[in-house]
């Protein structure tokens, strides 16, 4: 029997579509070089960095190990890049690094699929409506394209209610991304709910989701073409878009004005209201220097980085 296990698992950065992919629209992400790090060990009682697990400050981690454990307790170590509630998929991030310790403490090798279909399951229970592209983008990694349509590179379909997303896999040209953390935590899942409640309104935010989904395909070829400024346009009308919706807020507005007369677009990335921004550029220093002046956290990554895998522990 397997008494510890190690698996690393990536967050990820949106492109383009957002919210909008809640509701069957396109989207694409790129996983990032920020991972987190989890270790699994057999115990006495269950616990999470020296305090005892707890469903409900712990959701993420006792939903997978609800769902998908029957063993005796476990103490789990996180390391992470991944600030909490800063739009980069960090609850992802852990769910996708559990399962994937999990399965090799049950002596199986991990499969990616399985791995993503169940995290997705994981992170809708926790969170309240989700689409599965933090969680397949935390599996997979490099770039993922989420679509209605079936189309090259698919990796999987995955349904919930009368909604499915065929998630394909994605190649991403290099691209120099700078992310800017707003440092104000935010959880996604009331978020999302409250663009859902806009949505059900008003034939307004239902255009609006349709022009973000329109503005993704375009995107989807820019991307193909290696056309950054275009590309950045686009980002930068989403953003806008974004910020009808309701997501934005003043920080992530600020950052992306400073970014903005340096970089080809920039907007907010991941559920919003605090969280992150990022910026496509070719002066990645400039606009980390921005950002930071302008009281936000910078990281500059590399997008496109691989999935989650197993690790020395
Ligand atoms: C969060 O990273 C992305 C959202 O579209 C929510 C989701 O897709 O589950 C806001």
């Amino acid at each position: 029997m397997m008494q510890a296990a190690a698996s690393s698992a990536p967050g990820k950065i949106i492109l383009l579509g957002e919210h909008a992919v809640v509701f069957g629209r396109p989207a694409i992400s790129l996983a990032v070089g920020l991972r987190l790090r989890l270790t699994a060990r057999r115990s006495n009682v269950f616990e999470l960095n020296g305090s005892p697990l707890s469903p409900r400050i712990h959701s993420y981690l006792s939903n997978v190990l609800e769902r998908n454990w029957k063993g005796g307790p476990l103490s789990f170590e996180t390391t992470s890049d991944l600030p909490s509630g800063s739009g980069l998929g960090s609850s992802a991030a852990v769910t996708v690094a559990a399962l994937h310790t999990l399965a090799q403490l049950h002596g199986n090798p991990p499969q990616e699929e399985k791995v993503a279909r169940e995290a997705f399951i994981v992170e809708s229970e926790a969170q309240g409506r989700a689409s599965p592209i933090d969680t397949s983008t935390s599996t997979h990694g490099r770039g993922l394209f989420i679509d209605s349509r079936q189309g090259d590179g698919l990796l999987w379909t995955i349904r919930r209610d009368e909604r499915f997303w065929h998630v394909h896999d994605c190649t991403v040209p290099r691209m120099n991304f700078v992310i800017g953390h707003t440092g104000i935590s935010a959880p996604t899942g009331p978020l999302v709910a409250k663009v859902k409640r806009y949505y059900d309104k008003s034939g307004f935010a239902r255009e609006i989701i349709d022009e973000i989904g329109d503005i993704t395909l375009e995107g989807r070829k820019l991307l193909q073409n290696g056309d950054q400024e275009a590309l950045g346009r686009l980002m930068t009308r989403d953003h806008r878009l974004l910020a009808i919706l309701g997501v934005s807020c003043v920080q992530l507005d600020k950052l992306v004005a400073a970014a903005l007369p340096h970089s080809y677009g920039a907007k907010l990335t991941g559920a919003g209201g605090g969280g992150s921004m990022i910026a496509l550029t070719d002066r990645p220093q400039k606009v980390a220097q921005e950002i930071r002046q302008r009281g936000g956290i910078s990281y500059i990554v590399e997008a496109g980085v691989p999935g989650v895998r197993k690790e020395e522990f």
